[in-house]
């Protein structure tokens, strides 16, 4: 980090979906950086436990102009990022044209997995980040989209919780790789993007060092927890018609993933911040003993 070099002068940088699982890792690192942020949220009493006063908290509603208007006022950067519903579309526009209205002048998009967005028409998740990748590309401030592979902290957590609980990992395809990475990661490559004094503007295809195996999370956790874990196939359990967008994307996951298609690793973690990106052996025996330390207190 320490050859950014912020050109923002005091402006702060603004962070959607601060309260959330990246969000959060975001602005702690920004704070830690003595960066001024201003996060944007539904909810300030979360917010102002979460970050104390060390952040501006600005109020609102991705549904709510006035409230998103106020909160770009006055910055340069923005971090964009917001939950996976039927609403992300409309709700990433809003906040792009609101912070261009305001004179932004850098956007670091959270965008979906890039099997998830390339080819399109396999994912509505996906295809939902392209549309907003592609209206970011229209809009006069420099736009940077990092598409970060499937998060070991949140399928991996899960795998590792129902490990831990019954000594199985089941998947609809063992032998399908994922090269999951770590959210850590994906938030030092947000930070360097919202601070490095210029960037290309373009998507950025984030994975972990590996293609990893449900078959080898068994092994890898059969070692770590020192007994042995199976790795069953299981049918992924049907949608039903009327689910919603978020479970209707989750279950599209589940399909590409066991196609194939997240066993992707790049280069780009290690170009960007000099150091290779972090792997899932580490991540699985840093989870596993943090559960054991929770259970002992
Ligand atoms: N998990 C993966 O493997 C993966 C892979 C690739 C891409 N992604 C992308 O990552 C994103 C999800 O990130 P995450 O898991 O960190 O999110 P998250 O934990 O679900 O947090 C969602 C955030 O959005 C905010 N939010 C929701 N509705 C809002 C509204 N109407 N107005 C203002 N703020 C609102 C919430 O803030 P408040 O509740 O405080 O308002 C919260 O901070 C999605 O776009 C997804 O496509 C995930």
């Amino acid at each position: 980090m320490s050859t950014l070099r912020t050109s923002i002068a005091g402006a702060p940088i603004v962070v959607t979906g601060a309260t959330g699982k990246l969000g959060q890792l975001i602005v702690e690192r920004l704070v830690a950086l003595k960066e001024p942020v201003r996060v944007f949220t539904r909810r300030p009493d979360v917010a102002r436990k979460l970050f104390d006063e060390s952040v501006q908290v600005a109020p609102g509603d991705f549904g709510d102009r006035r409230s998103l208007d106020a909160a770009v006022r006055g910055t340069k950067r923005l971090l964009l990022l917001s939950p996976i519903s039927a609403r992300l579309v409309t709700d990433q526009i809003g906040v792009a044209d609101a912070a261009v209205a305001a004179g932004v002048e850098r956007i670091v998009k959270i965008s979906g997995s890039d099997w998830t967005i390339d080819p399109p028409g396999n994912s509505i998740s996906g295809d939902a980040h392209a549309a907003v990748e592609r209206h970011l590309a229209s809009l006069p401030p420099v736009a940077v989209s990092l598409r970060p592979n499937a998060w070991m902290q949140v399928s991996l957590a899960n795998t590792i919780r129902q490990a831990i609980a019954n000594n199985t990992v089941a998947a609809p395809k063992i032998e399908a790789g994922v090269g999951y990475i770590d959210a850590r990661d994906i938030a030092d490559v947000a930070i360097h993007q919202l601070l490095a004094e210029r960037v290309s503007g373009r998507t950025l295809n984030l994975t972990g060092p590996d293609i990893v195996t449900a078959r080898q999370v068994a092994e890898l956790l059969s070692t770590v927890l020192e007994r042995s874990v199976a790795a069953v196939d299981k049918a992924p359990v049907p949608t039903s018609h009327d689910a919603d967008f978020e479970h209707r994307a989750i279950a599209q996951f589940v399909r590409l993933i066991a196609a194939g298609r997240a066993a992707a690793t790049t280069d780009v973690v290690r170009s960007l911040l000099g150091r290779p990106p972090r792997s899932v052996a580490s991540f699985i025996s840093e989870h596993v003993a943090a559960k054991a330390a929770l259970a002992e207190s």
